[in-house]
């Protein structure tokens, strides 16, 4: 069985942060959203790995490299344009062969508990599984009705009307029977081949596609607001850790904290769930919970909550807690003593600021 990553997509929703960075690499629970993926996919026994790229494709080369440091190989495949799901199952035809395989979506994240589903399908006699998920906003993606007999009935992608709650996780595994599916399909009316349309076409010709109703959860990193709440979720899955060389000085961390390796606390408080990561300081502050601070970030004099901070940044001296906050890579949010007080911005294209 092989893997197939989709990696392309430019992340408008989540700018300024995408301007600079593919939205895969964006780090939640300080590990980027696409190593998640490439180890789920390896925990399933599945090592020949396929990823999809687009315009930031040289950045995802560069971070993933040949994979060997998950013990993969990885097979880059380029998508000059984002053509839909089904498009991109044509474009790595030849890096699939006949082999059964798993899709996955390089931006999703979701519950342990899936790679078992992954590697029994290996053996199985579906032509297709998929995995659903109940949600309250089903018109914002594709959608799964199923029949009495609990069997697919019916896909439709992103419908006005949706027909029921169930939703398609970003996770699929196809027989090859797909690619006579993706060809005769047509484009959407969005101008996508849609693996949905695909996958009906394999219901419509009766063969066979198994449904798997997922009950951890799922989240479509698409918005800030879902990176903030995967890495709440992630990090309320992880095991806590502090590293032997980390520096923790007169300060209280909690029993659900990680301290990555040479980071330094001083006269803190960090409430769990909550990652600090690799040489960052923090210093009379208080962090938490629910917040990934990435690596050689500083934060001196501030309280930070519910929040994610990329490499390199500095935070410092804030009168107000930090809240909800996706802050970027070499960023720096301070405040202004000299007079006159005034406010001094210097921020980048489809940047938001909240003030108080
Ligand atoms: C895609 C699929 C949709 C699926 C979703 C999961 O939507 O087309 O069926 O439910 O991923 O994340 P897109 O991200 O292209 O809007």
């Amino acid at each position: 069985m092989k893997g197939l990553i989709l990696s392309g997509g430019k992340g408008t929703r989540l700018y300024p942060l995408t301007y600079t960075r593919a939205k895969q690499l964006i780090p939640v629970a300080n590990k980027p959203v696409l190593f998640r993926v490439i180890e789920t996919i390896h925990d399933a026994g599945v090592d020949d790995i396929g990823v999809v790229i687009g315009s930031t494709g040289p950045e995802i080369r560069e971070a993933v490299g040949d994979g060997s440091r998950w013990g993969v190989n990885i097979t880059y495949i380029d998508q000059p344009n984002p053509l839909g799901l089904a498009h991109a199952v044509k474009t790595a035809r030849d890096f699939l062969g006949d082999e059964r395989f798993v899709m996955f979506l390089g931006d999703n994240v979701i519950q342990g508990g899936i790679t078992q589903l992954i590697a029994d399908f290996a053996d199985s006699d579906w032509n297709c599984q998929i995995v659903l998920k109940e949600v309250d906003n089903p018109s914002a993606f594709g959608v799964v009705k199923l029949g009495t007999d609990g069997n697919v009935e019916r896909l439709v992608e992103k419908p006005a009307d949706p027909p029921s709650n169930l939703a398609l996780v970003g996770i699929y595994m196809f027989d090859h029977h797909i690619h006579e599916a993706v060809d005769r399909i047509k484009p959407s009316a969005r101008g996508e081949l849609e693996i949905t349309d695909a996958i009906q076409w394999l219901v419509e010709n009766n063969y066979r596609v198994f449904p798997y109703v997922h009950p951890g959860w799922w989240i479509d990193t698409g918005k800030p607001i879902d990176m903030l709440e995967a890495n709440s979720l992630v990090l309320e899955e992880f095991t806590p850790h502090l590293a032997t060389d980390a520096l923790i000085e007169n300060s209280r961390i909690d029993r659900r904290v990680i301290v990555e390796r040479g980071a330094r606390i001083i006269n803190s408080t960090i409430h769990g769930p909550t990652i600090i990561g690799e040489h960052t300081l923090i210093e009379n502050s208080y962090i938490g919970p629910f917040t990934s601070i990435y690596h050689h970030v500083i934060v001196q004099n501030c309280e930070i909550e519910r929040s994610i901070v990329l490499e390199n940044s500095i935070i410092r001296d804030l009168d107000e807690r930090l809240y909800g906050s996706l802050i970027g890579r070499s960023t720096t949010v301070q405040r202004k003593d000299e007079k006159p007080r005034t406010l001094t911005l210097n921020i980048g294209d489809h940047s938001n600021l909240w003030l108080i």
